[in-house]
């Protein structure tokens, strides 16, 4: 099997998000590599997802975990060698496996050598490849986003006397993108890794590219040109590839990200991701309802990328105060669980280990318009460690077995690169990937499950949404619909029973059938139809019509069933 080359495959992927260094060490130094995640491929195929999205890899101090990319030419050995990337990227293609990685844009690590060079004189060639200025009181207007640690955007170099612009830490110089030197320079990173064979990228922070005084210095329009042109030389050279944007903005700010189909392929939807948490504590679906009506149609070519998780906090920069509060409230009821404008938490303990949450977001993970993104680990439900730094504490590795480490690496305990979680609810002697796939019930084979039916049909990928009105507002119903197909998704947000009546008079002479397990409900009739749920339950359907002939012949055994019952009750 290989890549089966269609260019809006990502319309229907499901991404698995992995840092390298957290998934397998193959050398047993305590560190993940490149070799070990090749070993590890054909539990990613079985899983059943498309596409690995790699967080940085390269060579870097590591202060922001690899985001200070000290040389964007090389792997950071650790990590392995480009040789053992080029090898892992074969041997995923062969697997049918696609991979896409971070391309960091915006900014590098002061240890680059670009910086290095600047710090040396004003009259550096490389002094223009960052933002200087003498004065600390330019760009005011621009937030400042790690709250927890910077209190400028700007930082003072002492040796050249002016201050250098930077939107995350202050080891992270923003690059200078008004100097075509800067944009042609990332232009060839870009084609160095698609050169050896990557499939695409998730572009990181990309709001910020420009600065311009007045403005909050986030989406301006040169930024937007700038990502055209990047776009316009990847489809000139390379078809079939995809680029992903992380801009954590609202709905009608991201949407120019996608241009008219000429800009980013993909890009995650921030805002969904905190109301589907929030729709669980109101246990109502107008968290979800309201957010979607308030996201603009997007071209033809084009995807949502969807998360429940990631690597960074949970961010709660795009929802009102009182959200915040609420949020804040409900998931992270210690102060060490928040992080900047946000929670560093697993799914698992974010809903304290409830299986029928976990499968309730993954539910709507999955059905929602766009493409899924799990984050590695979630799917076995792993645990985090909030004494860990920074957001350090989700990024633990990798729960294989019960053996030394997790069966994640056979080196010294003390050897590892951050403590493997070893507490007796998420410790890797409960949570691991071996258990799970020995047990029919868990969660991993369940996520399976769910994967393998999702990808049976194109509607969840390609199909419009339609909210359904019930009677129930604890119930998410809604329609996914692409060509024949035609897909009802009802989900329980609360911790009871539910009981709904949806109206489906546009269906009648329709089959419900189950899609897990293919089995029928009854036909739909002029009535409105009646479901209970669990709780945070939920029933993915599809609807199918028969013929008039056939409907009746089912409408006969229905009432010659009602009938055997009755008899047997009475
Ligand atoms: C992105 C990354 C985050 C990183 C930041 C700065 O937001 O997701 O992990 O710290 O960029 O590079």
């Amino acid at each position: 099997m290989s890549i089966d080359k269609h260019s809006d495959w990502y319309k229907d992927a499901v991404f698995y998000e992995l840092h390298v260094k957290a998934f397998y060490d193959s050398t047993n130094d305590g560190i993940g590599d490149f070799n070990g995640l090749t070993e590890k491929l054909d539990y990613l195929k079985d899983l059943g997802v498309d596409c690995i999205w790699l967080l940085p890899f390269y060579p870097s101090p590591q202060k922001d975990d690899g985001y200070d990319i000290a040389d964007y030419y090389n792997v950071n050995p650790p990590y392995g060698s480009v040789k053992d990337f080029q090898r892992f990227i074969k041997a995923a293609h062969k697997r049918g496996l696609r991979v896409i990685a971070d391309l960091v844009l915006n900014h590098t690590s002061d240890q680059h050598s670009w910086f290095q060079e600047a710090l040396l004189s004003k009259k550096s060639k490389k002094r223009d490849y960052y933002v200087w200025s003498k004065t600390d009181q330019r760009y005011k207007d621009a937030r400042i986003i790690f709250v927890d640690t910077e209190t400028s955007n700007w930082s003072w170099s002492q040796n050249t006397q002016e201050y250098y612009w930077h939107r995350f830490f202050s080891h992270q110089p923003d690059l200078n993108f008004e100097n075509p030197r800067v944009q042609k320079a990332m232009q060839r990173v870009m084609y160095f890794w698609l050169d050896l064979g990557l499939d695409g990228f998730r572009c990181d922070a990309v709001p910020y590219l420009f600065e311009e005084e007045g403005t909050n210095c986030e989406n301006l329009p040169k930024t937007h040109q700038f990502l055209k042109d990047l776009r316009k030389k990847l489809d000139n050279r390379y078809p079939d590839k995809v680029l992903l944007a992380e801009a954590n903005q609202w709905p009608e700010d991201v949407r120019p990200y996608f241009g008219d189909g000429d800009e980013f392929h993909m890009a995650f939807h921030f805002p969904l991701m905190p109301r589907l948490f929030m729709s669980l504590i109101k246990e109502s679906s107008k968290p979800i309802t309201e957010i979607m009506s308030q996201t603009p149609d997007i071209p033809e070519n084009c995807q949502w990328g969807l998360f429940l998780r990631n690597h960074d906090e949970l961010t709660l920069e795009m929802v009102t105060d009182e959200e915040r509060d609420y949020m804040y409230k409900e998931y992270a009821k210690e102060p060490r669980m928040r992080c900047n404008v946000g929670i560093r938490r697993r799914l698992a303990p974010l809903l304290d280990n409830d299986r029928d949450s976990i499968e309730l977001l993954n539910s709507m993970l999955f059905t929602l318009p766009g493409s899924p993104v799990i984050y590695y680990g979630d799917e076995i439900g792993m645990g985090d460690n909030i004494y860990l730094g920074d957001r350090n504490g989700v990024r633990t590795p990798m729960q294989w077995s019960i053996d030394r480490n997790g069966g994640f690496s056979r080196c010294d305990y003390s050897l590892l690169y951050q403590p493997v979680i070893a507490d007796p609810v998420y410790g890797y002697q409960s949570v691991n990937v071996e258990a799970q796939n020995r047990t029919p019930s868990s969660l991993l084979n369940w996520m399976k499950k769910m994967i393998k039916t999702r990808k049976k049909y194109k509607a969840f990928g390609r199909g419009t949404l339609e909210f359904q009105k019930t009677n129930n507002s604890k119930i998410l119903c809604y329609f996914r619909k692409y060509q024949e197909e035609i897909i009802l998704i009802i989900n329980n947000l609360s911790k009871t029973v539910q009981a709904v009546e949806v109206k489906l008079d546009d269906y009648r002479g329709f089959r419900l059938i189950e899609l897990t397990a293919e089995n029928d409900l009854p036909l739909v009739e002029d009535k409105p139809y009646f479901f209970t749920l669990p709780p945070r339950g939920y029933y993915w359907f599809k609807l199918v019509p028969v013929t008039e002939e056939a409907y009746e012949t089912l409408q006969e055994m229905q009432t010659e069933a009602e009938h055997e019952t009755e008899k047997v009750t009475n």
